[in-house]
């Protein structure tokens, strides 16, 4: 276990370079899974869960590489059919494998998915989507199985735009012999990418950004190459710290567009943003103030993953502010830790209340989840005296190179 100490009170000021995107890249390695010839990746951010779905592939028979944020894929040998339950359980994605083994093998079989614990996280709709299109499902309590004897294509359709169902499906899709309709789709710029992946694999796919996307694959992929998208929860994070800290923020290599609602909320605690194409410029004098209700959202709403972190921003600013989460509506685990550092924040049904206090204490916490764990590290930031954060790996999850950033920016972070 690691433990984060961080002496906060000071200014952030610098520049950071986004890596890709921790949920865009996660997917795509799913799909390098779907054809016989090698597929390349650059901008793979070097953090755990990227490191967990490479050994799924290595698990299941590909040849994986990699050299800095280059990964190779060489799925030729990628025989296997079950995803051990080390590995199913030490992250949600592993799920995301299921719909690339389908479409390759017509089997697949793995655990139940770990991940982080935001409440109530069931596959059902995965299930249930796949389902329609011809896949049974059985488990013995433990172990679950699919197979996919009697391929068919046709529509399916989901109840709630499911991000990791969405891909789920669209992976399955490019083993049916008819064409997919998948209805109710997520819309997240994930799932667009994963499009274009999957485009420029060789797949037929219409509608990836939009509610209704259709996939079919009348030949077999073939390899491809593609740059991960910038991480829109990562530049959310750095510019939720620097709010919070005060200080003079650049930060690179993103884009803007994905995050629109994140940057009105952190104009409207009183920051000063410029936005460039693939970069934006946040100054903040640590001085917020309430913002008032945040309602997080499916995309283009308000992110559920930047919700704990412009929670933890706000907890100095001046009145009253309420952050609800319509999409994980219990993923408050972070509300308990953020209170140890003297913060006025409260937890009423699926909203986090929170009225702003003068001064942060510094504080011993932990991460609960990864960004309930960003919101910790924000406060102690934030915290004038040294913080020590425990259960820190979990950071390591979705945050590449975090304390070496946060050095390079003024503050004094270290892993202890
Ligand atoms: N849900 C069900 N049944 C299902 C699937 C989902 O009830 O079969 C519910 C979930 O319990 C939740 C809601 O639907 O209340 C949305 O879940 P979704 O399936 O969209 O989320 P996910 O695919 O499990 C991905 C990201 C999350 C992000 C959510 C929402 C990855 C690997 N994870 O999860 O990212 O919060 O979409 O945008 O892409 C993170 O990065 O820290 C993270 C948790």
């Amino acid at each position: 276990m690691k433990t984060l100490v961080v002496r906060g009170g000071r200014p952030l000021c610098g520049t950071v370079f986004i890596h890709g995107a921790k949920n865009g890249v996660l997917p795509l390695l799913a799909a390098t899974l779907l054809s016989n010839e090698p597929c390349t990746l650059d901008g793979c951010p070097e953090i755990t869960d990227a490191a967990c779905a490479a050994e799924i592939l290595s698990c299941l028979g590909c040849r994986v590489g990699r050299c800095g944020e280059r990964i190779c894929v060489n799925a030729a040998d990628g025989t296997g059919v079950r995803i051990p339950r080390e590995l199913s359980g030490k992250m949600r994605a592993s799920v995301t494998f299921l719909g690339a083994m389908l479409a390759r093998h017509g089997r697949a079989e793995l655990f139940a998915p770990g991940g982080c614990v935001l409440g109530e996280r069931p596959i059902d709709w995965h299930i249930r989507a796949l389902e329609a299109l011809g896949v049974t499902a059985e488990t013995d309590g433990q172990l679950l199985r699919f197979a996919w004897k009697r391929r068919r294509g046709g529509e399916t359709e989901l109840p709630f735009p499911s991000v990791g169902a969405t891909e789920n499906l669209m992976l399955a899709a490019t083993g049916a012999p008819e064409p997919v309709v998948i209805r109710g789709a997520a819309r997240e710029p994930e799932i667009a990418e994963l499009g274009c992946f999957l485009r420029d694999m060789g797949a037929e796919i219409e509608g990836e950004g939009s509610d209704a996307i259709t996939v079919f694959c009348s030949k077999p992929l073939h390899g491809a190459n593609r740059r991960v998208l910038p991480d829109r929860i990562e530049t959310a994070t750095y510019l939720a710290m620097t709010a919070a800290c005060g200080g003079d923020l650049s930060v690179r290599h993103t884009d803007p567009s994905l995050l629109l609602p994140v940057l009105e909320a952190l104009e409207r605690a009183g920051c000063t943003l410029r936005c460039l194409d693939d970069s934006i410029r946040l100054v903040s004098d640590g001085r917020l103030r309430g913002v008032g209700s945040i309602r997080a959202e499916v995309y283009p709403g308000f992110p559920t993953d930047a919700q704990a972190i412009v929670t933890a921003a706000l907890l100095r600013a001046e009145g009253l502010s309420e952050m609800e989460d319509a999409v994980f509506p219990h993923r408050f685990r972070h509300v308990s830790e953020l209170r140890k550092f003297g913060a006025d924040v409260r937890t009423v049904g699926s909203r986090a209340v929170i009225r702003g206090v003068a001064r942060l204490n510094p504080a011993n916490a932990e991460v609960t989840d990864l960004r309930g764990g960003a919101g910790v590290l924000i406060a102690a930031l934030a915290a004038k005296g040294e913080s020590r954060i425990a259960n820190a790996e979990l950071l390591l999850r979705g945050y590449a190179a975090l304390d070496t950033y946060l050095q390079k920016l003024g503050a004094e972070v270290f892993f202890a």
